[in-house]
């Protein structure tokens, strides 16, 4: 696993945001993995500002989210389809039919929702790179702690702390759903690269028993230890339970030094 700590939430959205840029830059196709709450929103910004500038274009990208509440309406604000616009979709020039999320609305079958999902992912070549959250009880998605480490795209209870922490971010306590359809862990894991975020002080405890911790279902992103290709970037805050902090920034010095000397191909094989 490749651990970034950098100085501040902005240093921390703009890296991963390069991150993004980069392989879309590559790849003008790229299937992405994106999320919603509130750590990815300044990376968004990072996304729509390089498109402003004509660094970068999303006309030919895929998308698929992670997420999304069970019998909520597509343009009901609260929803992630409406996250997702608000803060990325209408202002890029990504078309709209390469956009998805597990939309449950009031009237379908959660349970049909989860299979086709993970059809769609498989048609469209698998994904290329997941963007991630963590809670601050360790869950992904909304893998919730002991959900299976094998999941699929599936219906999931939410956990009580993160119905409270889903208020927050909305100012509206109690409004969120208790359920969810979520990508599973194995969905997660199957994904050709992982970047996860975190940031603030309130993601410490989570970011350490991922990062630190063994991997169980009791903190459903130690499961991403299981995969090759994982960046944790994270903020001095986040990152302040974490043991081996000095370790990480020497890799990361030591990548960076490879990266000059021999190019892409470093990145590809990773000394972390
Ligand atoms: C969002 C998602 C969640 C969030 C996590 C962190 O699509 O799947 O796992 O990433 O709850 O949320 P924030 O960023 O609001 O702290």
């Amino acid at each position: 696993m490749e651990v970034v700590v950098l100085d501040s939430a902005d240093a921390v959205a703009e890296y991963g945001a390069q991150r993004i840029i980069g392989l879309v830059k590559q790849n003008s196709a790229a299937v992405l993995g994106l999320a919603t709450g509130r750590t990815p929103v300044a990376l968004y910004k990072c996304l729509i500002r390089a498109y402003q500038q004509g660094d970068i274009s999303f006309q030919d990208v895929i998308t698929f989210n992670l997420d999304e509440y069970v019998g909520i309406g597509d343009d009901e604000p609260l929803s992630f389809s409406a996250f997702m616009r608000r803060e990325l979709f209408n202002a890029i020039d990504i078309n709209v039919e390469n956009t998805h999320i597990p939309k449950c609305p009031e009237g379908e079958n959660p349970f049909q929702v989860g299979e086709e999902y993970e059809r769609s992912i498989e048609l469209a070549g698998g994904i290329d790179l997941q963007l991630l959250g963590i809670g601050t009880n360790g869950h992904i998605g909304f893998n919730e702690p002991t959900s299976s480490l094998a999941s699929r795209t599936r219906v999931k209870t939410l956990a009580g702390s993160t119905i409270h922490d889903n208020s927050l971010n909305t100012n509206k306590a109690g409004v969120s759903a208790e359920l969810a359809v979520t990508m599973g862990i194995g969905t997660i894991l199957d994904t050709r690269r992982v970047l996860l975020l975190a940031t603030g002080d309130g993601k410490a405890r989570a970011i350490s028993a991922a990062v630190e911790g063994p991997v169980s279902s009791m903190c459903p992103a130690s499961a991403l230890q299981l995969h090759p290709k994982v960046t944790v970037v994270v903020d001095q805050a986040a990152a302040s339970q974490l043991q081996l902090v000095d370790y990480y920034q020497h890799v990361h010095q030591q990548q960076a030094a490879v990266q000059t000397r021999f190019g892409q191909r470093a990145v590809d094989q990773p000394l972390y």
